[in-house]
């Protein structure tokens, strides 16, 4: 289907943007990041306009970088700045910058027209970073297409049967699923909830909370990149007080930027922001383990898929039923946004 480009992608975590230098293919577009000392984050183009070496495999000399094949330098704005045994620089010595901003603790970067980069465009994921959450988070690499990653996270039916024993349970697939698209926002909305419910140990084990659960799975996903799950953990029949406070229940905000490398692999970045058990540093180890255990299932079965379509004759029929309404939505907003 191709890229969805003059969009917003989560290139990297804020750590990892740092004084070395970070090299991420993004859409198919190899790209150097780093950090200036002043500690705004920088994404050039990772290929010296000379003989095409990786500025990630140069060095950096304060906050330019000097390319580590014949020391073509090169300024935060990919402006050429010198090169070796001439005075002159060419016109035309410079490497394209893309336009980069850091917000709830992720370093988003604009693929496509620099003009047309706007910053208010970007979906937030304010518990990132805010008081009364903490956080835990990873990244795996996938070999496979992102839309099989959007398509496997907007069914969560999937748990019950791929992460049995961590946060699936039989209700999960059982209970029906209702599904609103906001066309205009261009935003996707699935909901689950179920009630009176086995409790998965993901969050027995976490919460603390015994016995049976009141489970919201409210999922809101922002194409290209961004998907956002609601999760709500109640002890049953405790339901959110008038003004929406809810200090019986605990509350997981699911984090993914979906982030495509290449035609077929992506950035598959979790996260996992709660607002109970906040100083247990053996609950954040715990989730970071289960979650990662979890993502881990996916990237098997989703690398499988992907190996399966490359083999397969063109214009082979998938078959779609009621869980799928999500991902199907999904989808069209997406071709929407690459024109496909
Ligand atoms: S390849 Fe970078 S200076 Fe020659
Ligand atoms: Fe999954």
């Amino acid at each position: 289907m191709g890229f969805a480009t003059n969009q917003w992608y989560v290139a990297a975590y804020g750590e990892e943007v740092g004084d070395g230098l970070l090299a991420r293919t993004i859409c198919g577009e190899p790209i150097v990041f780093y950090r200036t000392g002043a500690g705004d984050p920088v994404a050039l183009a990772d290929r010296c306009v000379h003989r095409r070496f990786p500025l990630s495999e140069s060095v950096r000399d304060g906050d330019q970088i000097i390319c580590g094949y014949h020391g073509f330098t090169y300024a935060p704005d990919g402006a050429c700045v010198a090169v070796p045994g001439q005075v002159r620089i060419p016109r035309t010595a410079r490497v394209p910058a893309y336009p980069v901003v850091e917000q709830d603790s992720l370093v988003w970067v604009w693929i496509g027209d620099p003009g047309k980069a706007d910053q208010a465009a970007i979906p937030r994921a304010p518990w990132l970073a805010m008081d009364g959450w903490v956080t835990v988070r990873g990244m795996e690499p996938l070999a496979a297409r992102h839309e099989l990653l959007i398509d496997n996270l907007l069914d969560l039916s999937h748990e019950t049967y791929l992460h049995a024993g961590y946060i699936g349970t039989p209700e999960v697939a059982q209970t029906p699923i209702t599904t609103e698209v906001d066309d205009e926002a261009g935003v996707v909305y699935v909901s689950r909830r179920m009630k009176d419910v086995e409790c998965p140990s993901f969050y027995a084990d976490s919460t603390g909370i015994k016995g049976r659960i009141d489970r919201w799975q409210d999922i809101e996903y922002h194409p290209p990149c961004l998907y956002l799950l609601h999760s709500r953990i109640a002890p049953t029949g405790v339901e959110p007080g008038p003004d929406a406070d809810d200090p019986a229940a605990c509350h997981a905000e699911i984090v993914y930027a979906i982030t495509p490398e290449t035609e077929t692999s992506t950035h598959d970045f979790w996260m996992v922001a709660r607002d109970f058990a906040l100083d247990d540093e053996g609950v954040s180890a715990f989730l970071a383990e289960s979650n990662r255990t979890v993502v881990l299932q996916d990237v098997e079965a989703l690398n499988v898929l992907e190996k399966v379509i490359a083999g397969e004759p063109e214009g082979y029929q998938e078959l779609s039923i009621n869980i799928d309404t999500g991902g199907l939505a999904a989808r069209r907003l997406l071709r929407r946004m690459t024109g496909a």
